[in-house]
C-alpha cells in the first residue's frame, strides 16, 4: 500500500518533529570498537552509557518511490580527543543517495566509497549536503551544542552498518589545537583501498 499524504511541523525551538513513528536512541554502548581511544571509551562507558544521538523517524513503506525522512540530533562531547559521532553506514542498496539539511549546531559529515575515496563536508545551520550513491556517511559534532539535521533518502535504501563496524571510516575527526583535525584511521584496512 502506498503512503497517504501527510504533514508535520519542524520548528526552531527544538527541531523535534511534531509527529514521528520511531525514536531511536544510541548511547556509548552501541559504539563498541568505534572510538580510536579504546581505553578512554571503556572508562567513559563504565561511568555511564552516555546518550550520543537520537533519530526521529517518520515511517513510510520501505519500497522504491517512497522517501524516508526525519531528524538526527547528535549531542556534543568527545571520547578522549575524538568527537561524538553517529555509527555511520553504507546503504544496503548501494546505489541510493541521501540529502541532509543542517538545522542547528556545527559539525561535519565523513564519507567514503567502497573503493576508498573519501570526503569531509562541513555542516552548519542552513547547509545542505548531498551524499551520492555508494558513499558511506557518518556525522560528527565538532561544536558545543546539539547538531541537528533533517535527512531524506529512498525508503528502500536499507542500512549496512557491518562494514563500518569492522574497520571504521578511513578518516577520524579529532579535537586539534585550533579546532577539528582530520587524521588517518590506523584501523582502516589499506588492502581495500585503490587510490590515495
Ligand atoms: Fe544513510
Amino acid at each position: 500500500m502506498n503512503q497517504l499524504p501527510f504533514a508535520f511541523d519542524l520548528l526552531p525551538a527544538t527541531f523535534i518533529p511534531s509527529q514521528y513513528d520511531n525514536h531511536i536512541k544510541r548511547g556509548l554502548s552501541s559504539m563498541k570498537g568505534q572510538f580510536s581511544e579504546q581505553q578512554e571509551y571503556a572508562i567513559s562507558l563504565e561511568k555511564e552509557d552516555t546518550l550520543l544521538y537520537e533519530v526521529f523517524e517518520i515511517k513510510v513503506p520501505e519500497k522504491a518511490g517512497e522517501l524516508m525522512h526525519g531528524i538526527t540530533v547528535l549531542h556534543p562531547g568527545a571520547v578522549g580527543q575524538e568527537y561524538f559521532m553517529t555509527k555511520g553506514h553504507f546503504h544496503e542498496e548501494l546505489e541510493t543517495a541521501e540529502v541532509y539539511y543542517c538545522l542547528d549546531g556545527e559539525g561535519c559529515m565523513v564519507m567514503e566509497t567502497p573503493e576508498g575515496e573519501w570526503a569531509v563536508e562541513m555542516l552548519y545551520p542552513g547547509r545542505v549536503l548531498y551524499v551520492p550513491p555508494r558513499w558511506a556517511h557518518r556525522s560528527v559534532n565538532t561544536g558545543g551544542r546539539d547538531l541537528v539535521m533533517f535527512f531524506l533518502y529512498p525508503a528502500n535504501a536499507g542500512h549496512d552498518y557491518g562494514t563500518i563496524e569492522r574497520q571504521g571510516f578511513r578518516k577520524l575527526v579529532m579535537k586539534g589545537e585550533d579546532g577539528m583535525q582530520i587524521t588517518d584511521n590506523p584501523r582502516w584496512n589499506p588492502a581495500e583501498k585503490v587510490n590515495d
